[in-house]
This record gives C-alpha cells, sequence and structure tokens, in this order.
C-alpha cells in the first residue's frame, strides 16, 4: 500500500560534471520497477543538468533544502520557485541543516508549507543524537520535532509528505541502527502521527530509514513492516551500490 522509495542524497559532493556522470551511470544500470520510487537530490548547482540528464527516465529529482521565501534579499539562498519546475521532491530538516546551519522546526515548518504551497513534496527530516538516545530522549525529541515541524499542516497536505527517520549517531558513521531498533522507532513515530492527526494519515503516510545504509543491509531494513524505503548519503554517490539497492528494494516483497 505504501510505495517503496529508496532516495539519495549526494550532500555537498560532486561537481557538475561527476553529477551528471552519476546520473547518467543511474540510468544505465538502473533495471526500474514499478513499485520503487527512485530519487535523487544533487547539489543546487547541477540540479538542472541533471534534471535535463534524467528526462524521460523515471528517476525522480529532488533538492537538499531550499528557503521559505519566493525571493528577496537572502544572498546564498535557492527559493521553492526557483526549483520546483525541476524538482518534485526536497528534503528539509536534515539534521546536518538543524546542527550545523542552526535550523529549528519552526524554521523547517515555514519551509514544509512553502513547499506544500509550490507543489513540491516535503521529505521531513528527524532523528535523535547520541546524547539524546543514550538518555533514553529520543521519543520525546523525535515527538517534538514531529509536531512543531508539522504544525498547521492538514490531513489532506500529509498525502505528499515522506519522513525520514535519521538517528544522528548513525549519519555517515557506519554505525547504522540495527534493523529492530529502526521499525520499533518508525512504529513510536506512526503512533506520535495517529495522534497528531489520525490513523489514515499514520497509515498513508511513508516513513522512510536513513543513517548508513548501504547495499548490504538495506534489504534487513525493507523486510521490516514499518519502514517504506531508505535515505542514503555515502553509499549513494557509488552507482554500483546504489543501483544494487534499488535492485534489492525491487525484489522486496512488502
Ligand atoms: P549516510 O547519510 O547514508 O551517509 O549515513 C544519510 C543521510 O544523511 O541522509
Amino acid at each position: 500500500m505504501r510505495k517503496i522509495m529508496i532516495a539519495a542524497n549526494w550532500k555537498m559532493n560532486t561537481t557538475v560534471s561527476e553529477a551528471k556522470e552519476l546520473a547518467r551511470a543511474l540510468i544505465a544500470n538502473t533495471e526500474m520497477k514499478q513499485h520503487v520510487e527512485v530519487l535523487i537530490c544533487p547539489p543546487f548547482i547541477s540540479t538542472e543538468t541533471v534534471y535535463n540528464e534524467i528526462k524521460g527516465s523515471g528517476l525522480l529529482l529532488g533538492a537538499q533544502n531550499m528557503h521559505y521565501e519566493d525571493k528577496g534579499a537572502f544572498t546564498g539562498e535557492v527559493s521553492p520557485i526557483m526549483i520546483a519546475g525541476m524538482c518534485q521532491y526536497v528534503i528539509l530538516g536534515h539534521s546536518e541543516r538543524r546542527s550545523l546551519f542552526g535550523e529549528s522546526s519552526q524554521i523547517v515548518n515555514l519551509k514544509i508549507k512553502a513547499a506544500i504551497r509550490h507543489k513540491i513534496k516535503p521529505i521531513l527530516c528527524v532523528g535523535e543524537s547520541l546524547d539524546e538516545n543514550k538518555n533514553s530522549l529520543t521519543e520525546s525529541v523525535l515527538h517534538s520535532q514531529l509536531s512543531q515541524s508539522l504544525e498547521g499542516i492538514s490531513n489532506a497536505d500529509m498525502t505528499c509528505l515522506v519522513i525520514a527517520y535519521e538517528p544522528v549517531w548513525a549519519i555517515g558513521t557506519g554505525l547504522a541502527a540495527s534493523a529492530r531498533q529502526a521499525d520499533d522507532t518508525i512504529g513510536f513515530l506512526r503512533k506520535a502521527l495517529a495522534e497528531i492527526f489520525d490513523k489514515d494519515v499514520s497509515d498513508k503516510t511513508r516513513i522512510l530509514y536513513g543513517g548508513s545504509a548501504n547495499a548490504t543491509n538495506i534489504s534487513e531494513y525493507l523486510r521490516e513492516r514499518q519502514i517504506d524505503g531508505a535515505l542514503v548519503g555515502g553509499a549513494a554517490l557509488k552507482a554500483n551500490e546504489f543501483t544494487s539497492m534499488i535492485l534489492k528494494a525491487s525484489q522486496t516483497q512488502k
């Protein structure tokens, strides 16, 4: 009922020509399957190049961030109207944005609303730090990130939104959460969605796992009932490995 999504966050990696090459390799190697959505999110400067490269391939294009205003004096920022024609998705509230660039859930909330206004589907990232995890604060941290980021969002708007659960301690560390751990926490997020919205929203919203997901562990995550896909950083920069993740996802029976 919930379509699997495998999403690539290239972060601040690849020059324009490398991005073009990586996108091309994914088209060449990827046997697209009906029941998997494959999304790539290159750096802004490569958006248009990658957009032209993947046109008609079935790959989806996303951005890694955006500002919430349409235009104005915001030096260095990229607005929703600049990406709306090319990107179907935008990653919002990634833990690197939150911790390195001071993005609060209130800012993430403004960005989610802007994305929805411009028909760009938000991928809302939530996740607890190692300290919060050790101090048994995971559920309270996730609950407040979720409720604050989704403040004022309607049930109807939730149909286009995807959530990514990314424990901060698992991102880029090789210390992936176990499939059981990720499934339990995503189960908690579903309960929170049912409480903030209703059971229908909770049942229909896709929730991805992110944090050192790779071709070796992807099948374990996808076998779990609550996990609908993965948001992939490091492993998505290698065309062969990412392709293998897509193929494994396409073989998963949910
Ligand atoms: P990682 O990054 O796969 O390199 O851990 C995931 C992410 O930050 O989205």
